[in-house]
């Protein structure tokens, strides 16, 4: 048996890594990485016993064979489901060990969901008003953006679904998800003490420039964010999938260049996240002097964006799928992550982006 095989079931310790990740999971190191420096287990021949899959019951590919640190049953990453896109550098329990709850639904209550999401109410009214008010029409000043804005590539609010029941079904979904992980909502980047602070956001120390979002594009994430906060929102549905797991459904017919969300989580140091296990991570500034570059960890805060699925970028059919991207916008000198449509959604279409903005560094191809 080779030393490999034993290393990758054994998950011996992965190595620190300065490479750059991007994109969500891009913290992960690469099995090639990870085979070439990790450390070997001292196993003695009596020890082993070849490990089969749980799933299909093959042993093939013993590199990409997860061992439960529980009961020791062995797993194939891509047969789990939703599948394990790389070996976890932290201890990792299969389901039967993990004891996870089913997903519970959250109660379709409108004062639940009000305080869930803290949505303010407007001025005198509830949010229906917030849209029809002319303060909000004003700061817009986009007189006829929708028949031009294709040629210009301006971004355009999104257009919230009218009927309330509906409405509370898409936030209700959202909640689910979110308490399902035990995350709470948070609609905005955040800086805590104990990572980066507010000031080391500087989109200028990005390497090679970043693009200044326009003042009109600016206007319309400003927009947005009102809406969002009086529970206003694009017509998104959050579903369970048994191969991908939680995934984000267009829940009425989305336009082409339609800001979607923007990823919110906590802005972290990139290198304090080398050996995080989150799948989650986005690249939020990426500096010539790597102690500098940031990334978003929707692990304990985030929104919707947290729930959107990737492309499998290795295919023809997986690359047909992508109807958003992430773009990285210098937004008043501070880097922002906006997804945004980029190409008309009908009701019923899933949402997916691909992961791999600039480089294939996350590992894409066991996607669906
Ligand atoms: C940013 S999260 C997306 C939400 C995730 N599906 C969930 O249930 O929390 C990224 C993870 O979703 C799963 N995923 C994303 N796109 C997928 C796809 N096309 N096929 C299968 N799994 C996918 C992988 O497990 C990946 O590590
Ligand atoms: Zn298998
Ligand atoms: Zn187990």
């Amino acid at each position: 048996m080779p030393p490999s095989n034993i290393t990758a079931q054994k998950r011996t310790e992965a190595p620190r890594c300065h490479c750059v990740p991007l994109s969500p999971g891009k913290k992960f190191k690469s099995l090639t990485e990870i085979m070439k420096t990790a450390k070997k287990c001292e196993l003695d021949d009596e020890d082993f016993v070849d490990v089969c899959c749980e799933e299909c019951g093959s042993g093939d590919q013993e590199e990409e064979m997860l061992l439960c640190d529980k009961c020791d049953r062995g797993f194939h990453i891509y047969c789990l489901r939703p599948i394990v896109v790389r070996v976890p550098a932290g201890p990792w329990f299969c389901s039967r060990c993990s004891g996870k709850e089913e997903v519970r639904a959250f109660p379709l209550r409108q004062t639940k969901i009000m305080e869930f999401f803290r949505i303010q109410k407007c001025m005198g009214g509830g949010a229906e008003k917030c849209r029809a008010s002319p303060d909000v029409r004003r700061r817009r000043k986009r007189p006829a953006y929708l028949g031009s804005s294709k040629k210009s590539r301006k971004l355009l609010p999104f257009n919230p679904t009218e009927d309330p029941v509906q409405r509370l079904e898409q936030m209700g979904s959202l909640a689910t998800a979110l308490s399902a992980l035990k995350m709470e909502f948070s609609n905005e980047l955040t800086y805590l003490p104990a990572m980066a602070p507010r000031s080391a956001n500087r989109a200028m120390l990005e390497n090679g420039g970043m693009q200044v979002l326009s003042k009109e594009d600016a206007e319309t994430l400003e927009l947005c964010q009102t809406m969002w906060k009086h529970g206003e929102w694009p017509p998104l549905l959050v579903v369970f999938d048994s191969l991908e797991g939680f995934t984000v459904v267009a829940d009425g017919h989305i336009k082409d260049l339609t800001l979607i969300a923007e990823y919110t989580g906590d802005v972290d140091y990139l290198l304090n996240r080398e050996n995080d296990d989150c799948d989650s991570m986005m690249t939020l500034l990426l500096t010539e002097d790597l102690s500098k570059s940031l990334v978003i960890c929707p692990d304990v805060r985030g929104n919707i964006a947290r729930f959107i699925n990737g492309i499998n970028n290795h295919t023809p059919e997986g690359r047909k799928k992508r109807n958003l991207k992430c773009v990285r916008y210098n937004v008043n000198g501070e880097c922002r992550a906006l997804l945004v449509a980029t190409r008309d959604i009908a009701k019923g279409e899933r949402l997916y982006y691909d992961y791999n903005g600039y480089e294939h560094a996350y590992p894409t191809h066991h996607f669906v």
